[in-house]
């Protein structure tokens, strides 16, 4: 019975420091500290700085389905782990946020920004835009500096 038991709890134990070691999603204000100039473009002139907005103004009129389709494009990380779940449960994700070009910032937070942790200069490409724009826009995106804009 003992045994079993401590069984258990190393399963336990493994299973929770293995979701510890997993990046995860922080949102767009835990960046704002170390990048002030690209979180008040961001806040000034990305629209997705309020992408939320758009789904909250016709969630009325939407099935439970069709408004979790929405969550895809609109938010931070939805269906990921450590992504978005609802306007109530992850509020700081509710807009798409940094991470939607950068990837998850966990990782790089909690190591006090170390920039191996995340995916930065060189590394956004036009298929990072992709899953969200559609095709004839993505074409548009196709100089270096196009891939800024909709960020800061
Ligand atoms: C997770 C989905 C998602 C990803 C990934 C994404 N976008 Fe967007 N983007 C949006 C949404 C949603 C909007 C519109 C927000 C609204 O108006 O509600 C938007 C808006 C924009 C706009 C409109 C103008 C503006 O300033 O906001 C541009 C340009 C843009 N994105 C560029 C990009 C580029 C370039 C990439 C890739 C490097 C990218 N986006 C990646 C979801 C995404
Ligand atoms: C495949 C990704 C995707 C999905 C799914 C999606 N959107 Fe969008 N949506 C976008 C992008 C990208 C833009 C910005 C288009 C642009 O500016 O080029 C946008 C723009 C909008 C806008 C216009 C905002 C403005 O300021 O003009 C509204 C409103 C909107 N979406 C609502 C919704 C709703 C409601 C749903 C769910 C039923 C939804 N979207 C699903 C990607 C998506
Ligand atoms: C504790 C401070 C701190 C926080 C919080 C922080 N960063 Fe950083 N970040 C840094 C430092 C320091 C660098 C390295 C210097 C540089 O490249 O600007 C960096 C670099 C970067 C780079 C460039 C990496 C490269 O190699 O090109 C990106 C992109 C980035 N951070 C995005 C983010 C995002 C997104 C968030 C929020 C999820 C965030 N950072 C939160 C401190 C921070
Ligand atoms: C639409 C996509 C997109 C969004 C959203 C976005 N970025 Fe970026 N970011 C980029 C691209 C593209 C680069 C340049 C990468 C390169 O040089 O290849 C970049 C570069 C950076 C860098 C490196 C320094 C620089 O300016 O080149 C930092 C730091 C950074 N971003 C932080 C942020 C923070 C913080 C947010 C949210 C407030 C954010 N980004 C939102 C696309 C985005």
């Amino acid at each position: 019975m003992r045994m079993e038991m401590a069984v258990v709890m190393v399963a336990l134990a493994v299973g929770a420091s293995a979701l510890a070691a997993e990046n995860r999603f922080v949102g767009s204000t835990a960046c704002a500290d170390c990048h002030e100039s690209q979180y008040a473009s961001y806040k000034a002139n990305a629209k997705k700085a309020h992408s939320s907005r758009s789904v909250r103004i016709m969630a009325s009129d939407l099935t439970e389905a069709e408004l979790k389709e929405c969550f895809g494009c609109h938010t931070t990380g939805y269906g990921k782990p450590g992504g978005f779940v609802s306007f109530e449960k992850t509020p700081e994700l509710a807009d798409a946020g940094c991470e939607v070009c950068h990837g998850p910032g966990g990782a790089h937070v909690d190591a006090g920004g170390d920039p191996s942790l995340i995916k930065g200069r060189g590394k956004i490409r036009v298929e990072d835009c992709s899953g969200c724009h559609n095709e004839e826009r993505v074409k548009a995106f196709g100089f270096k500096s196009t891939l800024y804009s909709g960020g800061h």
